[in-house]
């Protein structure tokens, strides 16, 4: 519903504010602000931090806050933890995208390219929406991070994962490809490798090379928003510049404005709003509220009336 209300002009969602750190260039903290019209009538901001190395102490990368406005008093009604809003708004997008962009969906192969949080939520969700793998390939810089996500694959739904030593070997027989690194710069640049027209959710939106963007049909959910920061996407455009290699958006696949191709890669490179964290969000308090969950603070605002 979030993607179909920002499709229709029924969202504000401003650019990301990036704040970066010149002396820790590869940790950030992201502002999302987002207004979200219908039946939901909220505003919001998520605040998201990135912290790659906190993963050395065996802490979560991301850590995150969502602000709920009420729509009509711009009253702040709710803060709620968000990486968990996050992770899930990824994932369940990914799972989407991943249905409706893979010719045979809910069977095949998998390549899970970085293995942390978000990589975890998206086989969580996949495997929620039914999609049965007959191989799990999963490549990690960092093996111990392959290992433990193999473990938890085993542990929780009797899958086993095969580790491989390169990213090329995880990816070359796979008919799904997640990548979910924390890569900057793009390395993914030999278009051989998609040469068997894999369904690739380039989820950490940097990984793959502007020469296999442009030999690959691309889906994105917000083209203003995708084609910026740096992103591959971003970079096929600087070097190109046009945005023709775009074919549309998730939204445009939904509702069958956009017919996939058959004869090459597609990838699905969302930026991810922040009308979907506000949507989640939104559930998310309805549900603790509704179940007592929800902690209130009475005299919050204890300034509000005018007089
Ligand atoms: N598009 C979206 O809406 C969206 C939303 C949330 C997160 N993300 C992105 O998803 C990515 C993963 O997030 P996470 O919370 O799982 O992080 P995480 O730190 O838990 O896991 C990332 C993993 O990637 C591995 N890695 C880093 N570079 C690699 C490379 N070149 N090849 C293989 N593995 C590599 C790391 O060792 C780590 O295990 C981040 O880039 C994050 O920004 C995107």
């Amino acid at each position: 519903m979030a993607y179909r209300l920002h499709a229709a002009g029924k969202t504000i969602n401003p650019d990301s504010c990036f704040l970066r750190f010149p002396d820790r260039p590869n940790s950030r903290i992201i502002a999302l602000p987002a207004h979200i019209a219908g039946p939901i009538h909220k505003s919001g901001i998520k605040w998201i931090s990135s912290f790659p190395d906190n993963n050395a102490s065996n802490l979560a990368r991301a850590s995150a806050v969502l602000i709920l406005n009420d729509g009509a008093t711009g009253y702040p009604i709710a803060c709620i933890e968000a990486s968990l809003i996050s992770a899930t708004r990824t994932a369940a997008s990914a799972a989407l995208a991943a249905e409706r962009l893979s010719p045979d969906p809910f069977e095949g192969t998998i390549a899970v390219i970085g293995t942390g949080m978000i990589a975890r939520a998206s086989l969580q969700w996949l495997l929620f929406r039914g999609w049965h793998f007959s191989s799990v390939d999963v490549f990690d810089v960092d093996r111990h991070g392959s290992e433990q996500f193999s473990n938890w694959l085993s542990s929780t739904y009797a899958l086993k994962a095969t580790i491989h030593d390169r990213m090329d070997d995880a990816v070359v027989d796979s008919s799904l490809i997640l990548f979910t690194t924390t890569t900057l710069e793009p390395y993914v640049n030999d278009e051989g490798l998609f040469d068997h027209h894999p369904t690739v959710l380039h989820l950490s939106l940097r990984d793959i090379c502007p020469n296999v963007i442009l030999a690959s049909q691309n889906i994105v959910d917000d083209v203003d928003h995708c084609l910026k920061a740096r992103t591959s996407v971003h970079l096929a455009e600087i070097e190109t510049g046009h945005r023709d290699f775009v074919a549309g958006t998730l939204v445009d696949v939904l509702e069958n404005r956009c017919e996939l191709a058959h004869d090459k890669a597609r990838i699905f490179s969302p930026f991810g709003l922040g009308v979907l964290d506000l949507a989640v969000g939104d559930l998310v308090l309805e549900a603790a509220r509704s179940c007592g969950d929800a902690v209130a603070f009475p005299d919050f605002f204890s300034n509000s009336a005018r007089w």
